[in-house]
């Protein structure tokens, strides 16, 4: 793990367990200083030596070394080829989607982040490209919408907000099997429960303002693919639209990758609790968790995944009681976003899903009693206590 010499003299550590990937990285620490924190290249530019000899960086939106390390530490994590960090979870989209070309067709999780759905709806549709939302955790209707020119399957699994879970090996070889890639959003449980690189995708993306920074402080995204054909592709998008994480931001995620694990398992354990204490309430109609027993994709779940994430949603009783609880919350927060060490509850249907139309939204279950949680790591009777107020005084 020693490395007194350059940046690009890194290990994957192999023999390492997941944890001490988190923490260690890619190179970990500064390889010129010793540094144990690696640095913040805050610089937009480097300096030349003569014509022809670059220190393998020349100007910060094509590489920083700030940036290649927290791009290199998440392809160790996801067991990828390589990583890509940009500016937003949207961007990381983005510009996946531009590996498409006028004509090809796409086939997506039909409950999806509403963010993704209007890049679909409202931008590369005016491109030539075709799509479906369908239901990913349906492998014969995924089967059915097949057409000569399909190129991509983009799942959300678990999506957001319904909690659907898709077979990742399976779609991935069906996808391969009709020459289409296979893009995972991995944002809801991070390699550390779930690796859809090793089930046979060939890409991972994530909002990683979520899980992976951790911190509610941050907004950024990241891809690791694993074909060298879409890694020359995500390079020349981020070299071209300029949306590279700043080297800031990178160091933040790279912080918060280390508590990574700790962070997810403690995730894990309050969304159980805070999800079972749920289901005896007698305001609350439904309850959707990946982690329950009889959810309907409970054996897909435990194959492919390690833990069940913090991310529940709930129908309630009517929309008064919504509204009471939305302005009766205390410790937790009313606010947008997931992922962070602090409890949010969320509206979907005004905030995350506000750009699905009414009718899709509906048909959904996205509807005017429906609310989601993201469970936080703080204590969890405290999480409990919160809630119970809200909901019933
Ligand atoms: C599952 C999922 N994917 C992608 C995004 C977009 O990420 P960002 O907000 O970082 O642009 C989000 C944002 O909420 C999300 O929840």
């Amino acid at each position: 793990m020693k490395n007194f010499s350059n940046y690009n003299d890194y290990s994957r550590k192999e023999d390492l367990h997941f944890a001490s990937k988190a923490v260690h990285g890619a190179l970990g620490n500064d390889p010129i200083t010793g540094a144990v924190s690696f640095p913040i290249f805050q610089s937009s530019t480097f300096r030349h030596k003569a014509l022809g000899e670059s220190t393998g960086y020349d100007y910060s939106r094509l590489q920083n070394p700030t940036r290649q390390e927290l791009e290199r530490t998440m392809a160790i994590l996801e067991e990828g080829l390589e990583g890509f960090a940009f500016s937003s979870g949207q961007a990381a989209n983005m510009a996946l989607f531009t590996w498409l070309n006028p004509g090809d067709h796409i086939i997506l999780s039909d409950d999806i982040y509403g963010g993704t759905y209007r890049i679909m709806n409202d931008i590369f549709s005016k491109y030539g490209i075709t799509y479906d939302f369908v239901d990913m955790s349906d492998l014969d209707l995924v089967k059915s919408h097949i057409k000569s020119n399909t190129k991509m399957f983009f799942i959300e699994t678990p999506t957001n907000p319904m909690m659907k879970v898709a077979d990742i090996a399976s779609l991935s070889a069906l996808a391969k099997s009709v020459g289409a890639l296979t893009v995972v959003d991995n944002t809801f449980l991070t390699p550390y429960f779930q690796k859809p690189l090793t089930l046979g995708a060939d890409a991972v993306v994530h909002s990683a303002t979520k899980f992976i920074g951790g911190h509610n402080d941050t907004i950024a995204g990241i891809v690791v693919v694993n074909v060298p054909e879409l890694a020359d592709h995500m390079r020349l998008q981020l070299k071209s639209h300029g949306n590279g994480l700043a080297p800031l931001d990178s160091w933040l995620l790279i912080r918060g990758l280390k508590t990574l694990p700790i962070r997810m398992d403690k995730h894990n354990e309050n969304g159980m609790k805070v999800a079972n204490w749920l289901r005896t309430q007698k305001k609350v109609t439904k309850v959707f968790y990946v982690g329950f027993e009889d959810h309907p994709q409970y054996e897909i779940s435990k194959k492919q995944t390690t833990g069940f994430g913090s991310m529940i949603s709930f129908n309630v009783d009517s929309f008064e009681t919504v509204q009471k609880v939305l302005a009766n919350v205390d410790m937790v927060m009313f606010a947008e976003s997931l992922g962070g060490t602090e409890t949010l509850i969320t509206y979907p249907r005004t905030q995350t899903h506000e750009s699905i139309p009414e009718d899709i939204r509906q048909k959904l279950g996205i509807n005017e009693t429906f609310l989601r949680l993201s469970v936080g790591i703080e204590h969890v009777d405290d999480i409990i206590r919160d809630l119970d107020r809200a909901l019933n005084s």
